[in-house]
């Protein structure tokens, strides 16, 4: 039975995508099963694994979800991508977001993602879920499809407000709705060396949330190789191996397959 991690904060350009995609393919490396669903209209973890033009294809997240809320039957099998580098990936594109007029009427809507993840957790090991950025009926389902929430914060920008209302809509879901969701840690992402100090901004993470928070032991520094690998499509242990970053995504791996044990 697969563990089913969603990657949220409904601040954009934090790195979630990026973090989902370089998480998966290391699990991948190291002999996990893996599927990575994509649960945001913008496709962007669809387009940096190489499907350049998630607008074009047909069988997405948004179909998936539609049958469900149809109750129509779902082959676990169809729509499924498969990444070069071991990855499965259910895709997503702009008819996601159409996909919330439908939410409006469908009965427990909350629920739905959920529902399709059940469907094929027996088929992995990890399922990682890339949050869009908001905290909407969307990530709310990501929420209740999960056992934990890894939250990544971009360290030169300190949001701790935004951080207390997404505390507070993971407290919520778990009171309503998921009362087996954990908060896997906040992931400090895009440090800076020249500019700010991980070690700095970890300490004020840890005196505004450290008694309700975990925090993640490693954080993954600003490079531009980031970027680089998912305008190539792949992960960055592909594209620049032995690279600082490289090694940060590959420790980031190493602890959230020890926190499992
Ligand atoms: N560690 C990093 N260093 C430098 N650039 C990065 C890093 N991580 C991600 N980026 C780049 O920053 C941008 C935003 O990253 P990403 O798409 O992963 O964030 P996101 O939180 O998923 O954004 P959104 O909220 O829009 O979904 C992308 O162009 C990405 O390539
Ligand atoms: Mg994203």
């Amino acid at each position: 039975m697969a563990k089913v991690i969603a990657v949220a904060n409904q601040k954009g350009g934090v790195g979630k995508s990026s973090v989902v995609a370089n998480l998966g393919i290391g699990m991948a490396l190291r002999g996990k099963k893996v599927a990575l669903i994509d649960a945001d209209p913008q496709g962007s973890l669809t387009a940096s694994l190489g499907f350049q033009d998630p607008d074009e294809i047909r069988y997405t997240l948004a179909t998936i979800m539609m049958k469900v809320i149809n109750e129509e039957e779902i082959d676990p099998a169809e729509g499924v991508l498969h990444h070069e580098e071991g990855v499965d990936l259910i895709p997503a594109n702009i008819e996601l977001s159409g996909l919330e007029v439908s939410f409006a009427n469908a009965m427990s809507r909350e629920l739905i993602l959920k529902e399709y993840v059940d469907l094929i957790r027996n088929d992995y090991d990890y399922i990682l879920i890339d949050c869009m950025p908001s905290l909407g009926v969307m990530t709310v389902n990501a929420l209740v499809a999960a056992d934990r929430v890894l939250i990544p914060v971009q360290a030169a920008y300190l949001p701790v407000k935004g951080l207390q209302q997404l505390l507070k809509t993971v407290l919520v879901v778990k009171k309503r709705l998921n009362k087996d969701l954990e908060i896997e840690g906040i992931l400090i992402t895009m440090v800076d060396y020249r500019t700010n100090y991980a070690k700095d901004i970890t300490e004020m993470l840890r005196d505004n949330y450290g008694n309700t928070v975990g925090i993640m032991k490693s954080h993954i520094p600003f490079s531009v190789k980031v970027a680089e690998a998912s305008a190539e499509g792949i992960s960055i242990y592909c594209y620049a191996p032995r690279c600082k970053v490289t090694e940060s995504f590959e420790r980031l791996t190493e602890e959230v397959l020890e926190n499992e044990e």
